[in-house]
């Protein structure tokens, strides 16, 4: 039987930054592995090192000490250019943001990863038709991100996300700019996402949106002070 990797199996991950005489720990010491199939909220005041973890874990960032293994591959050493194609591989990224293309369509904004990986034609129409299927937004992918709810928009980059088949999807506030009922609505979307199998990372403030989750990690001074096993929130 063939060996379960590790997502990610980050090792004494520091990440100090010097400003002046000072000292800033933004990670200070951080163990963790997160297996395949697990859906885990990051949370923690600000300033705490949620998004410093996520960056390096999500070879955005590099730790000034500790090690990272993302799917099993060590980041330490690799180039600039192994690092991107390890990202657009393996990572899915959701912003608070949405951080979609304005002036361009649905479809159009989920093709962007598809394009960077070299896939395009009929193969990459195909690939989008599904991630924008998966997110229950197959009728709207010729809408602009103006044409689309919050919640909407959420989901064509949770699509976009989706759409080169990542293990992992990173997810850094992902519901901050969204309303109540929207929340639950991209909150459901991902507890579905982690029942068909996706490895889901959510960073957030609120505990509401944590309980969504699997698994919780707690921030505080560059540490993870807390490791609790939940049960999920049942979306209402
Ligand atoms: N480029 C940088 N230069 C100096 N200090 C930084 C830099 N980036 C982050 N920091 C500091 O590192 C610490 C952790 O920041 P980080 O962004 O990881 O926090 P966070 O938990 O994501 O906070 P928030 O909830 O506000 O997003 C903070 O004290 C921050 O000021
Ligand atoms: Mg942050």
């Amino acid at each position: 039987m063939s060996e379960i990797i590790p997502v990610i199996e980050a090792r004494g991950l520091y990440r100090h930054y010097y400003q002046g005489s000072q000292v800033v720990k933004a990670l200070d010491g951080v163990d963790v592995t997160i297996m395949p199939g697990e859906f885990v909220a990051v949370m923690g005041p600000s300033g705490s090192g949620k998004s410093t973890f996520m960056n390096i874990c999500g070879a955005l960032d590099q730790p000034s000490g500790g090690s990272v293994k993302l799917d099993g591959r060590d980041l330490a050493g690799m180039s600039r250019d192994d690092l991107a194609d390890l990202r657009n591989e393996v990572i899915g990224f959701v912003f608070q943001q949405f951080n979609l293309l304005p002036r361009t369509s649905a479809i159009a904004n989920v093709m962007l990863p598809l394009r960077y990986a070299g896939i395009s034609g009929p193969d990459a129409v195909a690939l989008c038709e599904r991630a924008l299927t998966a997110v229950d937004l197959y009728q709207r992918m010729d809408h602009h991100p103006n044409e689309l709810s919050g919640g909407q928009q959420q989901r064509v980059a949770i699509a976009r996300a989706l759409v080169t088949n990542p293990k992992l999807i990173f997810a850094d506030e992902p519901t901050g700019a969204l309303d109540s009922v929207t929340t639950v609505e991209v909150l459901k979307l991902f507890q579905r996402l982690n029942a068909e199998g996706m490895t889901i990372v959510m960073v957030t403030h609120d505990a509401d949106v944590a309980a969504y989750a699997s698994r919780c990690l707690h921030f505080k001074d560059g540490r993870i002070i807390d490791d609790v096993r939940q049960s999920e929130r049942a979306a209402q």
